[in-house]
């Protein structure tokens, strides 16, 4: 285990516990939050329940020039075995409210996919077929515009609503956030995002059925029974990462606890105890490997990061 040292003192520890009460835990480990179970010790970890608590919150970090990691479902997230020297911020309660109008839905960044999907649904709209089995949390989900290779959350916003360092709120239009395949500039912009409003398609339920279909059978064919954070790699253009590194005969090659699932190419899965550094140790080999063998170079698809929340790149990447 490696050693670190809190950015907190004592007297922020204080405030923030007056704060945050029970929802405030000291030095929490993140492999609790992430699918892939991989992550040291937060300083702080929170859970936030309010836009009200959330403003205090963020103004009080900020003044204190103390770094934050908004955090969902930890589903495409590996951060560093040294941690995270800042405060951890997971959104609920209040966050977790979907209000439907017509074709409207406004849903906060603590709702699930699956269950904005199926709310969707019950309302007679659809369009969110496509995130049939992706676990993550909506506002992670708006980050890394999730989807298949083909459609994406993004192309259904019509407004992302930010929380900035001030404490105000403001909205960004589908443009400003700047959505591209498995990417946005949500994270950019240095803003917590709260919500998003949706423009859906009515749909009757059972061609929603129809249309969740061929997801879900393309879902089966992926590893369910290991830790992951789904695919590693970003599909270079006119390439499937998956296929290429199949071909290149790298299922079943291990860093530590680290294994490529031999069910699908670009799942990484940890077979127990595995860390952070031997994900990246695994993926510069497979970058490696592919890019000698096709000439192609792969890019991250999980965000790596370091114990600032910066985004790191895996391996050999530049
Ligand atoms: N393939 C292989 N060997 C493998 C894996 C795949 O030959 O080990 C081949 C498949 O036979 C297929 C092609 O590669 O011809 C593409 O594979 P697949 O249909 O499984 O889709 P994908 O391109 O690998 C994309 C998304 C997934 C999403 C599926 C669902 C990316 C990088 N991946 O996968 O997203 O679940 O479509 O349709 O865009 C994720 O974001 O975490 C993720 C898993």
């Amino acid at each position: 285990m490696m050693s670190t040292v809190s950015r907190i003192d004592g007297k922020m520890a204080g405030v923030l516990r007056e704060l945050l009460g029970e929802n405030l835990v000291m030095n929490e480990p993140l492999s609790r939050h992430t699918s892939m179970a991989t992550g040291g010790p937060a300083d702080a970890f929170c859970r936030v329940v309010s836009g009200d608590i959330l403003r205090t919150l963020i103004v009080l970090l900020a003044g204190a020039g103390l770094p934050k990691l908004v955090l969902g479902r930890g589903t495409n997230i590996l951060p560093s075995d040294a941690g995270f020297r800042g405060m951890v911020i997971v959104l609920e309660g209040d966050f977790s409210r979907i209000v439907f109008d017509g074709n409207i839905a406004e849903a906060g960044a603590a709702v699930t996919l699956a269950s904005f999907a199926e709310e969707a649904a019950r309302n007679g709209l659809g369009g969110l077929e496509f995130t049939s089995g992706i676990p993550g949390s909506l506002g992670g989900s708006l980050i890394g515009n999730a989807g298949t290779s083909g459609e994406a959350l993004g192309d259904l916003v019509e407004r992302v609503d930010l929380m900035q360092e001030d404490g105000s709120i403001r909205g960004a239009t589908r443009e400003e956030s700047g959505f591209s395949y498995r990417t946005s500039a949500l994270s950019g912009l240095g803003a917590v995002v709260l919500g998003a409003r949706f423009r859906l398609p009515s749909r009757s339920r059972v061609e929603i059925v129809e249309r969740v279909r061929p997801y879900a059978v393309k879902r089966r064919q992926q590893p369910l029974d290991w830790r992951s954070a789904g695919c590693i790699f970003k599909n270079p253009a006119g390439h499937s990462a998956g296929q290429l590194i199949d071909q290149a005969g790298l299922k079943g090659e291990r860093a530590g606890a680290m294994e490529i699932s031999d069910r699908h190419a670009n799942f990484m899965v940890n077979r127990g105890g595995g860390t952070t550094s031997q994900a990246m140790e695994l993926a510069g080999k497979v970058r490696r490997v592919v890019h000698e063998k096709f000439g192609v170079l792969l890019e991250s698809e999980v965000r790596i990061i370091d114990e600032e929340g910066r985004r790191v790149v895996a391996g050999d990447e530049a």
